[in-house]
């Protein structure tokens, strides 16, 4: 039975055990100038300390028109390497492997950041306005800004990247019907259209080498699960190594039914992955686990490989020691507020808990 202080080898970069920290972006961290500050070292810094075996470092933009946010962390020049060599030391340093996740919103962006751009002119953040569809020379100098961003994260010294190919974002737009409607190789079947993001994978390869470890989080009902996982497997014949599964931008599968056991339909998804790609690729899942109880249920019955936290994580990291030595910790309490981004007023409530 594999348990969750088992350690696990993805590609060459070994987790001392089976959590990993989702990737939960703090808006209220970076400045304007996208630079890793103090506070995200520190974040990170803590939630190693507490066991966290891999590490998956907030969406990063790789230019400055693909942000949520003007206050978004990003790596889309040198000058930001440096801030992301530290959150990566202070990772390593207390035994957590590292990754980024390098993202771009394309029809998502914020307009005081730069235009909607995507596969297809199709409606943005405001319906009246539609997207500019890429060209194919635009596709291809923004493939080179994912690698060229997966090239800096090799410098800073992270253990890899993943690519954000879910909720929304511009490559989830590229596998998505309902924003993909190109009739050009970009387009039209799922070969087609995983191919935007094979290729950046692909690209990364050659430049990072053999040894980088690339993973993707991707869509796990687009628009049904054997389609999302069809496209997953482009992903993996192009050198992916790892699958983190969450949700994108159609959600509902009716053949997606959920596990006997209380998990919701995103924690699902990431199962159904892991019984087609079973030692072939690890795979995680994520979403509303919050227990210890969970989290050995998902490992140990080995319905995934990892096991994804992010609001549990945030609100205290000491889950990571409750599922792994039984330590006291304090529960999420699922409320809405950590994920209101920008200008959020209140505190996590668990983590003014464990304050006291
Ligand atoms: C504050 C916050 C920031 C997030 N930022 C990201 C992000 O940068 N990249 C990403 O893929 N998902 C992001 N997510 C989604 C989480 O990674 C995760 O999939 C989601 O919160 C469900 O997991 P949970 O129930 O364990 O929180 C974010 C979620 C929250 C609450």
């Amino acid at each position: 039975m594999t348990r969750v202080n088992d350690p696990i080898v993805i590609n060459q970069t070994k987790l001392r055990n089976r959590l990993t920290m989702a990737p939960t972006v703090k808006f209220d961290y970076a400045g304007a100038d996208g630079k890793a500050t103090e506070k995200h070292i520190e974040h990170y810094r803590e939630r190693a300390a507490h066991g966290c075996g891999l590490i998956c470092v907030e969406a990063t933009a790789i230019a400055p028109g693909g942000r949520f946010w003007k206050n978004h962390m990003g790596l889309w020049e040198d000058a930001q390497i440096e801030g992301h060599q530290e959150i990566v030391k202070a990772c390593h340093e207390n035994g957590a492997a590292v990754i980024l996740q390098i993202n771009h919103t394309g029809i998502t962006s914020n307009p005081d950041c730069g235009p909607a751009i995507g596969p297809s002119a199709v409606p943005t953040r405001d319906p009246s306005v539609l997207s500019k569809e890429m060209t194919i020379d635009e596709i291809h100098e923004m493939q080179t800004l994912f690698a060229d961003a997966a090239v800096r994260a090799k410098k800073a010294g992270y253990d890899g990247i993943q690519l954000h190919g879910c909720h929304g974002y511009l490559i989830n737009q590229f596998i998505s019907k309902k924003t993909n409607l190109r009739s050009d190789e970009y387009g039209g079947s799922d070969e087609n259209r995983a191919r935007f993001a094979a290729e950046i994978i692909r690209e990364i390869r050659n430049r990072c080498g053999e040894e980088f470890l690339i993973s993707v989080r991707t869509a796990g009902v687009e628009p049904d699960v054997a389609t999302a996982i069809a496209v997953a497997e482009e992903y993996v014949k192009a050198g992916c190594d790892y699958l983190q599964v969450s949700t994108g931008i159609e959600w509902e599968d009716p053949t997606l039914t959920e596990h006997e056991a209380p998990y919701n339909l995103i924690c699902e998804m990431g199962i159904r992955f892991h019984e087609y790609f079973r030692d072939r690729v690890p795979v995680s899942c994520v979403n509303s686990i919050f227990t210890p109880e969970q989290i050995k249920y998902l490992i140990e019955n080995e319905l995934v490989d990892t096991v994804d936290l992010g609001r549990a994580i945030l609100a205290d990291p000491a889950i990571c020691e409750a599922a792994l030595e039984d330590a006291p910790y304090v529960k999420c309490f699922d409320c809405p507020r950590c994920q209101y981004g920008p200008g959020m007023v209140h505190k996590c409530p668990a983590e003014t808990r464990r304050m006291q």
